[in-house]
């Protein structure tokens, strides 16, 4: 197991930041299920789904997804078809794919065993820096770093300040992200700094009042400082009001109807409906997508159809589409 023990360098601050931060995830933070598991494929599952999907909207389908391939050899040896059928609700298809390309990957070329540290589990297809760190972590208790939305905006605002004061770079944030993992609890520490964004430091409306790390947040500090130099200088508070000055477009937006994701996703949507293996027509299909489809719309459809072909989410047959 690869340990670092970072503790030695770690300021007093740092050493009360883990301290209050372990301590109100061990009472506060949620008993999700994949919190319930060190099993590496459960894990690789739920955090691809969790990617861009919210919690409560992945509970039911990881439970319906590992009963379908309730192993890494069901999901590899299943065919492709039915993984995109069982992926439906969760938008973002291509995910459904990179998964059964990794588990194919852990079952040809490691023996269905899987890699423990990042650099191999990076070499996955589809497994980018955040989930293997995350897969490191949280199957095989392992005290590394890695940064999604919620960690990324944690780190920001507890170690470096206020977004609006300027960003660090994902290379500077994943510094801190790494030398904060407290040795001996790094799957802990990453639940919790995760739980923290997700539940108090949201984007929009963090709850500073009642944050675990407040006393020792750059953010916060910052910001106390500004509003006491508005409050002497006589300007409204509310035109500091952090809610107000960041307008962050960190959460997942419905794909814009008429975009070519929207697009994407209803021809992947019509075609799970089909039975297994049965193609459809384009013409039907430019129909379905489009109600006043014509003439003039087959070269975008056809433009349409050879992406997701490309990607590997759908089977050019003649005239005709179905899934792989
Ligand atoms: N989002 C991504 N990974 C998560 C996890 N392990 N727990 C809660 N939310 C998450």
């Amino acid at each position: 197991m690869q340990q670092r023990n970072h503790s030695a360098a770690a300021t007093p601050d740092l050493a009360a930041i883990r301290t209050a931060l372990l301590a109100w995830f061990a009472a506060a933070g949620r008993d999700l299920p994949w919190r319930r598991t060190r099993d590496p494929y459960h894990i690789m599952v739920a955090e691809i789904m969790l990617q861009q999907t919210q919690v409560d909207r992945v509970i039911p389908k990881y439970h319906a997804f590992l009963a379908a391939f309730p192993t890494l050899a069901a999901l590899a040896e299943a065919p492709t078809a039915d993984v995109i059928r069982a992926w439906a609700g969760l938008g973002y298809n291509r995910r459904a794919l990179n998964l059964q390309r990794a588990a194919r990957a852990v079952l040809h070329e490691h023996g269905g065993q899987f890699p423990r540290d990042i650099p191999t589990l990076l070499k996955l297809p589809g497994i980018g820096r955040y989930t293997a760190g995350a897969i490191a972590c949280f199957a095989f208790e392992q005290d590394v770093g890695f940064i999604d939305t919620n960690i990324r905006r944690v780190v920001q605002r507890l170690f470096a300040g206020p977004e609006e004061q300027g960003t660090s770079s994902e290379a500077q944030l994943l510094v801190l992200a790494e030398a904060a993992v407290p040795a001996g609890a790094g799957w802990a520490w990453n639940q919790g700094i995760m739980e923290l964004g997700a539940l108090i430091c949201t984007a929009n409306a963090p709850a500073c009042w009642r944050c675990p790390v407040v006393g020792w947040c750059r953010a916060y500090a910052a910001r106390r400082a500004a509003d006491e130099q508005a409050f002497s200088l006589g300007a409204p508070a509310a035109v500091l009001a952090p809610a107000r000055l960041r307008k962050v477009a960190e959460r997942r937006e419905a794909p814009y109807a008429g975009s070519n994701r929207f697009y994407r996703g209803r021809t992947v949507d019509t075609l799970r409906v089909l039975p297994a293996g049965q193609c459809m027509a384009l013409g039907d299909l430019g129909r379905a997508l489009k109600s006043d489809f014509a003439a003039t719309d087959q070269l975008w459809l056809q433009a349409l159809v050879d992406g997701l072909a490309r990607d590997g989410l759908l089977v050019l047959e003649g005239d005709g589409v179905r899934l792989p």
